[in-house]
């Protein structure tokens, strides 16, 4: 029997593409795994009212790992438009297969690096190289929300002398979106950001916030923090704002090593980080629990390129190098790195994002050909 399960969601569009490309790579390292295909995305939507079947979720619990793809997924409007005749009016609504896989299997780390690689064209600065944790189940992102506004959860809120100019809004003029952070979600971002810190030898740990405003959540993420580092005396602690960050990012992106967030803050940082470092094509995410983890590009189905084997794989080719470090194949996720490293310092085999006209295909060869 092989030393592991590992799922294969390739999704919509270019998320097929991509993970062709990963095929290439995960093949020619000879990981000892078996690998089981699942079904997710927007088709199943369309045919099954559900864009994330049972079956796929079985399929999960039985693996040890997944990659995903991409999916598609589109405004309520156009959900309901495409969904199979004989299935409206029957009570399906539409849900995110990805923040339903990180409630499922409590995959609580959004897991960011952002790494400028040496020669390519897209970065905007040499010498990037930061790690975000990003608070995935919490947070801004929590889904608690109001519109039109309830009256009992009004009259609540009016213990708070602040609600008392909208107090007479009509309920339907009004919408409140929380952001809720619990002690423990908080711990357990701010332990693995520090543990990541110390394993890989990391000088700071930066802290995202800001608590100078939301008091509350802030000032309690702040709060860990601070207690959580004394446990670290060979990682510093750094305090930033997230509005500041914003700059500190465009002005010394090099200065920083591990940055951690709430939800709704990590999401954006880690788009601009992405940003610095090549985009879309490079952008690779782990969503980690204690149990399970899902590795992803970040980048979505593409329509426009779907099938064409046009877009990077890079960002793929990533986060299978995530993948393979998390099970704890450090030696083949570090040579996979080289490898991707070594394609792009060389520059001769590019997809049209970085210059070039290579295929989605070309590139994972290449790759496969340096390990
Ligand atoms: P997108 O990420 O699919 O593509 C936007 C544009 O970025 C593309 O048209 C292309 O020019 C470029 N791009 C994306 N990936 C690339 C790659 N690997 N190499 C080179 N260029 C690349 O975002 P868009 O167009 O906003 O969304 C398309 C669909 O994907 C939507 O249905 C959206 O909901 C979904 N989506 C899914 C995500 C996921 O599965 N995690 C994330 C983001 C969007
Ligand atoms: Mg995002």
């Amino acid at each position: 029997m092989a030393k592991y399960k590992i799922a294969l969601l390739p999704g919509d569009g270019i998320g097929n593409d991509v993970m062709d490309a990963a095929k290439i790579v995960l093949e020619k390292i000879e990981l000892d795994a078996e690998y089981f295909e699942g079904e997710i995305g927007w088709k199943y939507w369309c045919t099954e009212g559900n864009p994330l079947p049972d079956r796929t979720l079985e399929l999960l619990r039985e693996t040890d790992v997944c990659l995903f793809g991409a999916i598609t997924s589109k405004p309520k409007e156009d959900a309901e438009k495409e969904l199979d005749p004989s299935l409206r009016g029957k009570g399906y609504t539409y849900f995110s297969p990805i923040v339903r896989l990180r409630q499922e299997f409590d995959l609580y780390t959004n897991l960011r690096p952002c790494k400028a690689y040496s020669g390519n064209p897209l970065n905007y600065r040499d010498g990037i190289d930061l790690v975000i944790f990003r608070e995935n189940t919490e947070g801004m992102y929590a889904g608690v929300e109001f519109h039109p506004l309830p009256d009992k959860v009004r009259e609540a809120l009016l213990i708070h002398p602040k609600m008392e100019k909208f107090k007479d809004v009509p309920a339907d003029e009004i919408a409140i979106s929380t952001r809720i952070m619990t002690k423990k979600g908080c711990e357990r971002i701010v332990r693995q950001a520090f543990e990541y810190a110390r394993k890989y030898k990391r000088k700071s740990v930066t802290v995202v916030e800001k608590p100078n405003v939301l008091r509350e959540t802030g000032g309690l993420m702040l709060k860990v923090a601070r207690e959580i580092a004394k446990e670290y005396p060979d990682v510093e602690l750094w305090e930033a704002n997230v509005d500041a960050m914003a700059m500190w990012l465009v002005k010394n992106p090099e200065d920083y090593d591990v940055l951690v967030a709430e939800n709704l803050f990590g999401d954006i940082i880690s788009d601009l980080a992405a940003q610095l470092v090549g985009g879309l094509g490079f952008a690779c995410a782990g969503n980690i629990g204690d149990n399970y983890a899902v590795f992803e590009p970040t980048h979505g189905s593409a329509p426009k390129y779907a099938g064409q084997y046009k877009v990077n794989p890079i960002a793929m080719l990533l986060a299978t190098k995530m993948m393979l470090d998390w099970l704890g194949e450090n030696e083949k996720a570090q040579r996979l790195e080289n490898a991707i490293a070594e394609v792009i310092k060389e520059g001769k085999v590019r997809t049209y994002d970085m210059g070039g006209n290579a295929s989605t295909l070309d590139v994972a060869k290449a790759v496969a050909d340096k390990l």
